[in-house]
C-alpha cells in the first residue's frame, strides 16, 4: 500500500505552497506520511515516494519553471507512479465555477506523463506580492484571495481515498 506522498510546488507568492500544505494536511489524515516541499529543493532521487502531487502557480499562461523542471527532472521516477498535478492561478471565481483546463506547458507534460488528473484552483494575489505588475494588478483593485480550500480539501480527500482505499491500483 502506498505509506510515502510528496507534494513538490513551485511558487513564487507562496499561495501555492499553501495549497500543498493544504493538500498534505488531507493526505496525513488519511494515514499517510507527506512531505510538501519546494519543487527547486528536491533534487536528489524521489523513489523513495509512492505517489506524488505537483503543483505549480499561473503566470503570463505558464506553470512555474520550478515545477516544469520538477516533472523533466524527475521523469523516470514518475513514469511508475500515481501522480496528480494541479495549478493554482484565476483571480476570479472562475476556478470554483468550472473546469480550468491545464496550460500548455502542463497539456505537454501531461502527454508525456501518465497523470491521474490535473485541476486548476483559483489563485491568490495580495499587497506585499512580488513583481511591478503584480503591484498593478493589486492597485487596481483585481487582486484577492479566489482559493477554494474546500475544493482544495475535497481534491486532496479523494487522492488520499485512491491511494488508501484501492492500493492495488497504485
Ligand atoms: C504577473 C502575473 C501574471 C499572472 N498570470 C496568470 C495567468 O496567466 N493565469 C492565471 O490564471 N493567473 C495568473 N496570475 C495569477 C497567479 O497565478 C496567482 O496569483 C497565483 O496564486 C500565484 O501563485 P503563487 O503565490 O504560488 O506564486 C498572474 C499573476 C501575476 C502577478
Amino acid at each position: 500500500m502506498p505509506r510515502r506522498v510528496l507534494v513538490a510546488y513551485g511558487t513564487k507568492n507562496g499561495s501555492t505552497a499553501q495549497i500543498a500544505e493544504t493538500i498534505a494536511a488531507v493526505l496525513r489524515k488519511n494515514g499517510l506520511t507527506v512531505e510538501s516541499l519546494p519543487a527547486r529543493s528536491v533534487t536528489g532521487d524521489i523513489s523513495s515516494y509512492d505517489a506524488v502531487v505537483v503543483g505549480g502557480g499561473l503566470y503570463a499562461g505558464h506553470w512555474r519553471r520550478e515545477a516544469r523542471r520538477f516533472l523533466r527532472r524527475h521523469r523516470a521516477e514518475l513514469a511508475g507512479r500515481p501522480l496528480w498535478l494541479f495549478s493554482s492561478g484565476p483571480l476570479d471565481a472562475s476556478a470554483s465555477e468550472r473546469d480550468i483546463p491545464p496550460v500548455s506547458d502542463v497539456k505537454r507534460a501531461m502527454d508525456r506523463l501518465d497523470v491521474r488528473e490535473h485541476v486548476t484552483f483559483g489563485g491568490c494575489l495580495e499587497e506585499g506580492a512580488k513583481g511591478f505588475v503584480a503591484g498593478m494588478i493589486i492597485r487596481s483593485g483585481k487582486g484577492g484571495d479566489f482559493r477554494d480550500f474546500a475544493a482544495i480539501e475535497a481534491w486532496a480527500a479523494w487522492i488520499g481515498a485512491e491511494l488508501v482505499e484501492r492500493p492495488e491500483e497504485n
